[in-house]
């Protein structure tokens, strides 16, 4: 491991885009295939990894959707999460805040209780046996409407206390941030946070859209933000982290190159990145692995790395006192290494 592969590897970071359907490894994907007898367009592992060329975000989408549909019980949710979370104990990740999709399982007749119970008994002994906390947004599929996602509110009801926040994912253009506006305002008044996919295909007008009528908390990826000085300057003004997610970018084609990606335009432009995988087993990286490639791609230095790790500790639901302990931990292990 290079000096600074091994120097990433060791620093404290949060993970705060995720999607844990994502994280699911053909691998995995084929034991719950044969253990539930749901089959797939696949013979082997490698045919899978093979199929995993995308275009654009909706070549992705379509796969990740069929990839979900080997998920049936509460185990397989269980065991993905822990999969997920073993994976990143070996990438300094101490806090996590997951994505999940309810709306691909409850389609598919999979109820909420199954996929909140399968990932919140996960996230339990990520607690107890690793030492990575976490918690969970709610996501939903932008490419169905508003009726649908009112009744996934409605199913999360029973579990709210238990969720931090809601989440805006799926396919982008064409599906605006204001076809949720009324959805977001419920989850604002039951207390949620709001995060929402924006800018990662669609245009700066839906992170301003994001901002205005969804009221977000955070953007995610928020790439084409950059585009718009005006929103920049809002984007500044507010400390709005921006969860970035390089391997994903370079695998959807959103950058044809990582020497392309604006992670460090967008630090030199004052705003609050943050590293993360978006969806490691499609896109080749764990979020430690997405630190080096970058850093490399970027020539980025220590400080910027420490930057983008004290980013995803301000910019996560932690309770301040937690986000400082580990501030302090970073800082600390900055200072020695
Ligand atoms: N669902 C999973 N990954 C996603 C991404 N990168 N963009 C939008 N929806 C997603
Ligand atoms: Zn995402």
């Amino acid at each position: 491991m290079s000096d600074l592969s091994a120097f990433i590897r060791g620093l404290p970071k949060a993970e705060l885009h995720l999607h844990i359907e994502g994280s699911l490894e053909p691998e995995l994907m084929f034991e719950l295939s044969r253990r539930n007898g749901v089959a797939i367009p696949f013979r082997s592992v490698e045919e899978v990894r093979a199929a995993y060329a995308f275009g654009n975000l909706q070549d992705f989408l379509d796969i990740y959707y069929q990839g979900a549909a080997v998920l049936l019980t509460e185990r397989d949710f269980h065991d993905m999460g822990m999969a997920y979370f073993r994976r990143v104990a070996a990438d300094g990740v101490r806090h996590v805040e997951l994505f999940f999709d309810p709306q691909t399982h409850t389609d598919r007749g999979v109820p909420f209780a199954v996929a909140a119970d399968g990932l919140l008994g996960a996230m339990a002994e990520a607690g107890r046996d690793l030492g990575i906390t976490s918690s969970l947004i709610l996501c939903f599929l932008r490419h169905l409407d508003e009726d649908a996602a009112f009744a996934t509110l409605k199913a999360a009801e029973p579990y709210l206390d238990r969720i931090v926040g809601v989440g805006l994912d799926s396919s982008e253009v064409g599906h605006p941030p204001s076809k949720f506006a009324r959805v977001f305002a419920a989850a604002g008044e039951r207390g949620l946070k709001r995060v929402a996919h924006a800018g990662e295909e669609g245009p700066p007008a839906y992170v301003w859209e994001a901002l205005d009528l969804l009221h977000v908390d955070r953007i995610d990826h928020g790439n084409r933000a950059l585009e718009d000085p005006a929103l920049v300057k809002r984007l500044a003004a507010e400390g709005l982290t921006l969860t970035v997610c390089p391997l994903s970018n370079l695998k959807l084609c959103g950058v044809s190159d990582l020497r392309q990606h604006p992670l460090k335009r967008m630090l030199d432009l004052g705003l609050r990145p943050t590293v993360n995988s978006d969806d490691p087993a499609y896109f080749g990286g764990y979020v430690g692995e997405n630190y080096v490639q970058i850093a490399n791609a970027l020539d980025l230095s220590r400080a910027d790395l420490v930057t983008l790790a004290r980013n995803s500790f301000q910019g996560s639901f932690l309770p301040p006192d937690q986000a400082a302990a580990h501030i302090a931990a970073l800082e600390a292990y900055a200072a020695a290494n």
